[in-house]
């Protein structure tokens, strides 16, 4: 497709000449012009133009190798060049019993992308990591705390690639200095008794810069580091970093994880508020427990939380 191609050739954030893309893609220059036109709308790319040296993007991108990462990936992986939901487009292809699972569906952008509680996941085009992982479930055990581990595998590949400060926040959320910078969306299909599946969706924001749609304090990697990822390498690491934590999980459940999660919890000792649809619960953040629930000091006794509908904010932040 002529607009990808495109959008692959400017991909390096420098000038190309309309004429030296037309004969790169075998059409004419004012067709060149006609799809440059159309991708921002469609890719929410801003093009700029300069007279005499031709056309470029405000920021390069950093787009998928489908050859690498099937090199590197033993997984069968489903890349969509923009779909709804990576999630979404998991179950559509299990439906479809088009594979058996494991298998990972990636794309450079969602036009839908969900997280908990009905909000938005912004995904802009080649910016950020949207992935999902689709797996069987073999017993309910190995959902326990399955949020938090994912978690420690997406908080471990952002520590290698050098951002220091970055820590976990109860029960899916990833963040710095309180900013989110990652989401973990678990959504389950099936009958825990009979055949049940799990997506594992992942957004993680790295290269973004910029957004107006964002209704909650996020960061990015870019914008904490100044420094570019490259998402094929990046994605490489976080799958097998999803792996490894995956199958240690299955062997010994979420309780090997708990001293690393808790050395990693950014708002531990802190102030919280826990809500849920018809109660808000104020207590200072103890930890985790041995099963991943949430362990808040409420009133001086220490009370045990768990539930996917369940939310933390930090207390001050209400207060002011
Ligand atoms: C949250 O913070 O509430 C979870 C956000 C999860 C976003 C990821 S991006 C890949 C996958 N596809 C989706 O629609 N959501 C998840």
């Amino acid at each position: 497709m002529n607009k990808t191609k495109i959008l692959h050739l400017l991909a390096d954030g420098e000038f190309h000449s309309g004429q030296k893309i037309g004969a790169v893609l075998g059409i004419t220059r004012s067709a060149v012009w006609k799809i440059l036109n159309e991708l921002p709308k469609e890719y929410g790319v801003s093009v700029y133009r300069v007279r005499g040296k031709g056309y470029r993007l405000a920021m390069p991108l950093s787009l998928f190798s489908m050859n690498l990462l099937n090199e590197k990936i033993s997984d069968n992986i489903y890349f969509r060049e923009s779909i709804d939901s990576t999630n979404t487009e998991s179950f559509r292809l299990l439906a479809d019993a088009i594979d058996i699972p494991p298998y990972l569906v990636i794309s450079e952008m969602q036009t839908f992308g969900h997280g908990r509680r009905g909000r938005l996941w912004v995904s802009p085009y080649g910016q950020n990591i949207y992935v999902s992982y689709l797996i069987r479930v073999a017993e309910v055990k190995q959902l326990e705390a399955l949020s938090l581990v994912v978690g420690i595998a997406v908080l471990n590949v952002l520590k290698k690639y050098g951002l220091a400060d970055v820590g976990v926040k109860w029960p899916n959320d990833l963040i710095v200095k309180d900013k989110k910078i990652s989401g973990i969306l678990l959504e389950l299909r099936g009958d825990l008794l009979d055949m049940c599946h799990i997506v594992i969706g992942v957004g993680i924001n790295l290269n973004m810069y910029q957004s107006d749609e964002i209704d909650q304090e996020w960061t990015s990697f870019y914008k904490e580091t100044g420094a570019f990822v490259d998402r094929n390498l990046f994605l490489i690491d976080l799958v097998s970093e999803l792996k490894n934590v995956l199958d240690l999980h299955r062997k010994s459940g979420f309780k090997v994880f708990r001293t690393v999660w808790e050395k990693n919890h950014a708002w531990e000792g802190k102030e919280v508020i826990l809500s849920s649809v018809n109660s808000n619960i104020i207590g200072t953040a103890l930890g985790v427990s041995d099963e991943g629930e949430l362990r808040l000091l409420v009133n001086g006794e220490e009370r045990l939380f768990s539930g996917g509908e369940l939310s933390l904010r930090l207390f001050d932040d209400i207060k002011s």
